[in-house]
């Protein structure tokens, strides 16, 4: 099994930032370059990730990584589209990855989701570099493909270089507005301390040696204590996504961060109404893409070890949520693990009161996340949910004594139902956005009309 090596699991990297910037194109890349799945040390597709053993890495590095030098198994990519909240990477006491890629667009610089990212990642104290991508369409940048960053700059002229570092300061200056020492990367001697700039193109590949240099380099010096797991302990993961699948009902989509899955197990798993007990039914991995046409999309195993993505087939998950802890029960008493997962709830659980708004959010983690930016900004909250703004909500909401209460904020969540409908009818204001600051914002700007 890739992913596990002398009792080190693999890290989790998380790859955020900003819609288009580029965050799939870069997984692609490191996917693409390199030899085909069914070959030994070939990359392998996880549910929600991708597992990149280590003498791949060493492959698309070159020069930059030898293998030998290192004890982790790879490293364990999290794509987070721009549209599905990186929030849910979420795990007990804090963040599920254990680094991560922000990736900036070199062309647009900072926008509201890479400050959104930044925060949450100071939040969660997770270790990060910038991946500043898109370099290639510096006007007159000279392709050399998969190259380290210094050679292929070494070879662009002087305008190019200058508009480079013209870019690339830029998005040094907004990580120092946001509150982060940062350089470029191999001017950084401490990473805890500094932020590691990488300049890299998806598209051409070049600086993405550097990007597993660097990652690797991090994870192995500052992270390989918090690695070391017990990869035959009950399994713990995060819901990704709970989704509904051809063949085999509601399915959960979740990375496991310690121990293993296997198939007969009773696991536990976060609920709407608390904890819910259930039997694995099935434990799928996707297939390869060669045999995807032959039958299902998916392969039945056994088990599978931390860290992976894997998606759990079971009954009674429709009340799961994304966001939630996932626990194999394996040789535990039931009552807790039960208590486990409650406490891991209510770690989210938010502060309500009587009097106050309505939040909605599409997973725990963006809640969670709700929760905070409110209570930095003094907003009182009457009901906290993950979920779709539903009618009954809009019923809550108008229960309030005071004008400025009367309203729904809702994350990255739709409205259900004759929702709109009544709110507008019951002068219920309604705020959504994938923003959480921009929810903020406009809801005090809403405040500051009523007061005017
Ligand atoms: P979301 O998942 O929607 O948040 O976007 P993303 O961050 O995954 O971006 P994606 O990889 O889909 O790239 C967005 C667009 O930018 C695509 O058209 C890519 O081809 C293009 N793109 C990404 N990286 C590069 C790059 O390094 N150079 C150039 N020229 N184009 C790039
Ligand atoms: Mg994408």
């Amino acid at each position: 099994e890739e992913t596990q090596h002398g009792g080190l699991r693999t890290p989790i990297v998380a790859v955020l930032g900003h819609v288009d910037h580029g965050k799939t194109s870069l997984l692609d890349k490191i996917r693409g370059s390199t030899v085909i799945e069914g070959e030994a040390g070939a990359i392998t597709q996880h549910i929600g990730a991708t597992a990149v053993p280590l003498d791949v890495v060493g492959e698309v590095a070159g020069s930059l990584v030898d293998p030998s030098e290192f004890d982790l198994p790879g490293l364990l990519f999290i794509d987070t589209p721009g549209h599905h909240s990186f929030t849910t990477l979420r795990s007990r006491g804090g963040a599920l990855a254990d680094i991560a890629i922000l990736v900036v667009d070199v062309n647009d610089g900072f926008q509201p989701q890479t400050e959104e990212a930044i925060k949450i990642l100071a939040d969660s104290q997770t270790p990060f570099v910038v991946a500043a991508n898109k370099v290639d369409t510096i006007p007159g940048w000279q392709v050399h493909e998969d190259t380290p960053i210094q050679q292929t700059l070494d070879a662009q002229s002087d305008r190019v270089e200058q508009q480079f570092n013209e870019k690339l300061y830029e998005i040094i200056g907004e990580l120092s507005d946001a509150g982060f020492t940062s350089d470029f990367y191999w001017r950084v001697q401490d990473f805890r301390s500094n932020v590691g700039v990488v300049p890299v193109s998806a598209m051409t590949g070049e600086g993405v040696p550097d990007l597993l240099a660097v990652l690797m380099g991090l994870a192995q010096r500052y992270m390989k204590e918090d690695m070391a797991i017990d990869v035959q302990g009950p399994g713990a993961g995060t819901v990704l996504e709970v989704k509904e699948e051809r063949g085999f009902g509601t399915t959960l989509d979740v990375i496991l961060y310690d121990g293993t899955v296997r198939a007969d197990d009773t696991i536990v798993v976060g609920g709407v109404n608390g904890p819910i007990v259930t039997d694995v039914r099935a434990l799928l991995k996707p297939r390869p893409l060669a045999e995807i046409r032959t039958e299902s999309r998916f392969e039945k195993v056994d088990e599978i070890a931390a860290a992976a993505g894997v998606k759990i087939a079971a009954p009674d998950l429709d009340d799961a949520i994304a966001g939630a802890p996932v626990r194999a029960v394996r040789g535990r008493d039931l009552d807790d693990v039960i208590a486990d997962v409650q406490e891991e709830l209510a770690e989210v659980a938010v502060d309500t009161g009587e009097e106050g708004v309505v939040v909605k959010a599409d997973t725990l983690g963006s809640l969670e996340a709700m929760a905070n930016a409110m209570e930095e900004a003094e907003i009182p909250i009457m009901r906290a949910e993950v979920g779709d703004i539903a009618p009954r909500d809009v019923a809550m909401a108008t229960t309030v004594d005071e004008e400025e209460y009367r309203a729904i904020l809702g994350f990255n969540v739709d409205t259900l139902g004759d929702a709109d409908d009544r709110a507008e009818q019951d002068d219920v204001q309604v705020f959504r956005s994938d923003v959480i600051y921009q929810l903020v914002e406009e809801y005090e700007g809403f405040v500051e009309d009523i007061e005017r």
